[in-house]
């Protein structure tokens, strides 16, 4: 069930060798230089087993002179390197093309401080998510991220995607919430951009670079975030919506009565309710049939209970007036909040469960929304299932396709309308995903030449012979 690849190796690459092997095995141990086959096919294999790479080698360095070390043996030798995290993206790019080298920093995984005066986080590339949300937990603090994949993906991964999630509507993006890094280019050099200051304008601000850049310009090894206090009144509200309208309208009405509260606005179609229902155990529905055309989650973070609970009464009371949402509620306790969220987190989940996924992350204003996903059905009739849901509140629509297996007469009905219809409608190809291999030759849709060409140039200078993730972010045709 893979995608099959288009296109060809780059013949400039070496091949691995038994002298590389002993190499590695020299610095880095004998346990980290993995060739076994069950973990390489593992590491092979993308999360929604839609790419598959045939790598021979997986490397576990333990601190970033080992990284350091890797790259510059890999850059002499012309050997090219895909860094994987988690291995939780969702655009073929933690995972080989052909026979690159899987770098994953997974055992450098400390806390190297934390301040609870500033909430500044520091630590290494490897750290869990879900590992750092439980440790500042215990501090009175939370990630400024969450999202689905926090149980497997990695700080290096969510820094290197520039990760969005389910908290983003509060907390901004991760070019505001991390202060620092520290990355080793292509040829083993160490950057360290390691800032733990919330204001630095002293010259280029270089990290950015390197947040969302998919592993294309370097290894991130460690990192610096900026974390929120944890506060004590958390409310989640469950709503069902009768169309699309009511669904942007209540956003609006969200953001004006909920107002400094408010800290996710997340929306599912009934076609994603219907598949979280058939395919994740132990989901049911809050709400009483029939099933709605849309449902909202809301949720609130503030630090006063009783002023918190009044403003969301409010909220839903004027929303109910306006005739905005047919029904709803308002989980009782943490057990309720969490089986809500259960729903909506577990989607992608359910459609890996239910077939082939093709799958879209696109930026659009909220009012487009669902005009494309219409449309979508529209052209695809009977031939496979459309699917919407996401980050509503930064209106990013996740546009799915569901099918039993990958086939060119779909494809051809989704590609290229739907980049050309996001393109049109001055909308991303990538909210928060990524191009990875999915996407890097369709960067046009979304940025004008020119940027490309500076983008182009940028890797050329970071990473001249091209072996950080080869295939991957831009198209081949400007970089190799
Ligand atoms: P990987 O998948 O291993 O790698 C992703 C990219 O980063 C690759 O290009 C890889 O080469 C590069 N990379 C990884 N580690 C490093 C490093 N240390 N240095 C340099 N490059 C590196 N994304 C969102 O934005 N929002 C969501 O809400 C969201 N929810 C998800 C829910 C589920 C169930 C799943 C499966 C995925 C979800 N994702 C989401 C997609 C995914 O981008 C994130 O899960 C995550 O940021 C990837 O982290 P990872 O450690 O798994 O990285
Ligand atoms: C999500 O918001 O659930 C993730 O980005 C994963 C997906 O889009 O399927
Ligand atoms: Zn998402």
């Amino acid at each position: 069930c893979f995608m099959a690849t288009k296109i060809e190796r780059n013949s400039t690459f070496a091949q691995l060798n038994s002298d590389d092997i002993s190499y590695f095995k020299k610095f880095l141990g004998e346990k980290n230089v993995i060739q076994e086959e069950d973990a390489l096919l593992a590491a092979n294999i993308d999360w929604m087993h839609k790419y598959r790479g045939s790598s021979k080698l997986l490397l576990q360095p333990r601190s970033t002179e080992e990284v350091s070390q890797i790259l510059k043996y890999c850059n002499s030798r012309r050997l090219a390197v895909v860094p994987q995290g988690g291995n939780t993206g969702l655009v073929g790019g933690s995972v080989p093309v052909f026979d690159e080298v899987i770098v994953n920093v997974s055992l450098m995984n400390n806390i190297i401080s934390f301040d609870k005066v500033s909430g500044v986080l520091v630590c290494e590339a490897g750290c869990i998510l879900e590992n750092l949300i439980s440790f500042l937990d215990n501090q009175g603090f939370i990630m400024p991220l969450d999202l689905g994949a926090k149980g497997s993906c990695q700080i290096g991964g969510n820094v290197s995607t520039n990760a969005g999630g389910l908290r983003l509507l509060r907390y901004g993006s991760l070019h505001g919430n991390v202060l620092g890094l520290e990355a080793v280019t292509a040829n083993g050099e160490v950057l360290d951009m390691l800032s733990t200051l919330r204001k630095d304008n002293t010259g280029y601000d270089l990290k950015h670079l390197f947040i969302g850049s998919e592993g294309s310009l370097g290894i991130v090894t460690k990192v610096s975030i900026l974390t929120p206090p944890k506060l004590s009144s958390v409310n989640v509200a469950f709503l069902a919506c009768k169309d699309y309208f009511s669904c942007q309208k209540l956003l609006l009405e969200a953001k004006r009565k909920l107002g400094e509260i408010l800290s996710a606005f997340e929306f599912l179609d009934e076609q994603s309710m219907t598949l979280a229902l058939n395919y994740l155990e132990g989901v049911r529905n809050p709400l009483p049939p029939p099933l709605h055309n849309f449902y909202i989650l809301i949720e609130t973070t503030g630090s006063n209970e009783s002023y918190d609970k009044e403003k969301l009464e409010a909220f839903l009371l004027g929303a109910m007036e306006r005739d905005l949402i047919s029904d709803g509620i308002v989980a009782q306790d943490i057990q309720q909040a969490s089986s809500v969220w259960r729903i909506r987190e577990g989607i992608p989940e359910a459609l890996t469960r239910a077939g082939v996924t093709y799958k879209y992350d696109l930026s659009l204003p909220v009012d487009k929304i669902n005009d494309l996903v219409k449309e979508m059905r529209n052209r695809l009739g009977n031939l496979a299932t459309v699917v919407a849901y996401g980050h509503l509140g930064d209106g990013n629509l996740h546009l799915n396709i569901s099918a039993s297996q990958y086939d060119d007469a779909i494809l051809a009905q989704i590609e290229p309308f739907v980049y050309e219809w996001t393109s049109k409608n001055q909308g991303s190809i990538s909210a928060e995903h990524g191009l990875g291999l999915m996407k890097a030759n369709k960067i046009l849709y979304s940025k004008s030449p020119l940027t490309v060409q500076v983008m182009a140039s940028i890797k050329k200078l970071l990473d001249p012979n091209g072996i950080l993730n080869p295939y991957k972010v831009l198209p081949q045709s400007m970089v190799a």
